[in-house]
């Protein structure tokens, strides 16, 4: 006897023996009892889940020799013909294999003579949402005035691609996905009934590939019995479908969660050893991934996550260490690995890489919340304790500049930052927050006021240091006009005709040697900052008026302390 694929040897018979789809079945029986049979029924929903053997089963109802009846005997020679599809009363058309405009013209014809010998004429449309327009014109006509004794059943995954037409003329039945552990039951009577062992989590591991479709349930099982013989093992079965442990997809997200990238990279590293495909694993944590996101906004019991319940709960747990710019930020990273993995030569650079870039949006989050606060305590200082220097001139407000940087906007910048700017900063003098530049800058008192560079003794010594290894940057240094040294920082300014020995201080080698100078001399961690003075020629009024505000404006400064930046060009927005 040739081998039957266990899907079909195991297709239910009965009604009752349709798993999961009560509503239906019920109903069904229920119109069967009162001869309320419709001429017309829509059997919607994804495939494997019951549409197909359901509309046999009402075929035999209805044709049974027995019948009508709502148990059909399986016995009669219209039941066999039925359950091995090839009665001549019960037709089944497949509608994605030709589009069905031939059948659906025999079908018209065939309709208008009375059943061969059963009780009814029964078609079967499958996949009727691809039938062309013309077909279901055919098929709305016979609709329309249903000839006695006929019966249509569409089985479609896609309702809402049938006409209206059709679909007002029909009673809808909608299949739902099984859960979990309706599937889960199934297999473990298949796999009795096929004297196959199988522990627990075997089962719960087909059980959860299946993701709601008895048929994948079943042809997964007899995919794993094939390579694994009558004993089926969580382990095996997982290496035979591929399939990442749950646990292990958590553990990487917890990792990720602790900004932990040692840890992430040992078991991007275990995985490859122990065999996994890397891509496939990919894809796995941004299904993962993906389930946390829906956990996280639309709350763990959605029935937009496929998981058994006793995951839903691990799922809230997780999902709620993350904030929803998180995730969606960690699906991205994931997508475009997972999709960069397929074509790479060495896939586990790709994972790697996604998993650190995961550690690090990690981490900027937090940065991007610490920014936003840093922006609110510099502005209060500002405005509660340090008047301005210059009251004649009010200094404009920053234009909304905190707001237009985004995490995206970060990410860059950090990612590129030299590591010694993550150097900590010294606590003590900036515990109370950030100074107002207004305090430092434009000189309210006398002696924060910056000196003129040859008064300072520890700018010569500064610059002792600096010629030591650079005449160049020594001599560049030799045209500062003016400097101010304090609480960590090493503010140089040279005037405008200076400006170009300003932009090679500038420079990223000249500005780190001239940092590692200051603080050799300082004793501690100094940043350097360089600027230079007030315009003397009137040339261009608007750009020395922006760089002005731009340089007085506390987020600016905020931001330019925090990153020990430099403020290099200001253009103003609002003239262009
Ligand atoms: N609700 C169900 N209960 C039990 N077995 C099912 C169910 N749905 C599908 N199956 C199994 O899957 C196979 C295919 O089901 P089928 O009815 O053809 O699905 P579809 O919804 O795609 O028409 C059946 O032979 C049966 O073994
Ligand atoms: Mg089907
Ligand atoms: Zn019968």
């Amino acid at each position: 006897m040739s081998y039957q694929v266990i899907a079909r040897k195991y297709r239910p018979q009965t009604f009752d023996d349709v798993v999961g789809q009560r509503v239906v079945t019920e109903t069904l029986k229920n119109a069967i009892q009162t001869d309320r049979v419709a001429h017309g029924y829509i059997f919607s929903g994804a495939r494997g889940v019951g549409k197909t053997t359901t509309a046999r089963i009402l075929a035999k109802a209805l044709n049974c020799a027995k019948g009508p009846t709502i148990a059909p005997d399986g016995t009669c020679a219209s039941c066999l013909e039925i359950a091995a599809g090839n009665s001549v009363d019960v037709q089944e058309i497949d509608a994605a294999s030709n589009r069905g405009i031939d059948e659906i013209r025999e079908l018209r014809e065939a309709v208008r003579y009375l059943p061969a010998r059963d009780r009814y004429k029964i078609f079967i449309i499958d996949e009727a949402h691809m039938l062309t327009t013309e077909a279901f014109n055919a098929l709305l006509k016979t609709l329309e005035e249903p000839p006695p004794r006929s019966l249509f059943i569409m089985a479609t995954t896609e309702a809402h691609k049938l006409p209206s037409t059709i679909q007002s003329r029909c009673q809808h039945f909608a299949f739902r996905l099984l859960d979990y552990s309706e599937i889960y039951d199934r297999l473990r009577a298949v796999i009795a009934e096929e004297k196959v062992e199988a522990d627990e989590g075997a089962i719960s591991t087909l059980a959860q590939a299946a993701e709601g479709s008895v048929r994948d349930a079943l042809s997964l099982l007899d995919q794993v019995i094939a390579a694994c013989g009558g004993r089926l093992d969580e382990k095996r079965v997982r290496q035979v479908l591929g399939v990442v442990p749950t646990e292990l997809l958590a553990d990487m997200m917890k990792a990720v969660n602790a900004a932990d990238s040692r840890r992430v990279l040992e078991m991007a590293g275990q995985l490859a050893a122990e065999g996994y495909e890397l891509a496939h694993f990919c894809g796995e944590l941004t299904r993962f991934v993906r389930d946390l996101m829906i956990g996280r906004s639309c709350g763990a019991e959605s029935s937009l996550l496929q998981v058994p319940s006793e995951q839903r709960k691990q799922i809230a747990e997780l999902a709620a260490r993350f904030s929803e710019e998180d995730l969606s930020r960690f699906f991205n990273v994931l997508l475009r690995a997972e999709g960069e993995m397929r074509y790479a030569l060495a896939p586990r650079f790709h994972l790697e890489l996604a998993l650190v870039k995961m550690v690090q949006a990690r981490r900027l989050a937090s940065l991007e919340t610490f920014l936003s606060g840093l922006g609110g305590a510099g502005i209060s200082a500002t405005n509660s304790s340090s008047p301005r220097a210059n009251p004649g001139s009010p200094v404009p407000a920053a234009p909304a500049a905190p707001r237009q940087i985004r995490s995206e906007n970060l990410e860059r910048p950090i990612a590129n930052r030299e590591p010694e700017a993550r150097r900590p900063q010294p606590e003590g003098p900036r515990a109370g927050g950030v100074q107002s530049p207004a305090v430092r800058g434009t000189a309210t008192a006398a002696a924060a006021a910056p000196t003129p560079a040859s008064d300072d003794p520890r700018w010569s010594a500064i610059k002792g240091k600096v010629y030591a290894k650079s005449n160049f940057l020594g001599s560049c240094l030799e045209h500062v006009a003016r400097c101010q040294i304090a609480e960590g920082e090493v503010s140089v300014e040279f005037a405008q005709k200076d400006s170009f020995f300003a932009e090679m201080v500038k420079s990223r080698e000249q500005h780190a040697a001239l940092r590692a100078a200051s603080e050799e001399v300082l004793g501690q961690p100094v940043r350097i900052y360089v600027r230079l003075g007030e315009q003397e020629t009137g040339t261009r009024a608007e750009r020395p008026n922006a760089r002005e505000r731009a340089e007085r404006d506390q987020t600016v400064e905020a931001f330019r302390r925090k990153f020990d930046g430099t403020l290099l060009d200001v253009k103003d927005l609002s003239r262009e």
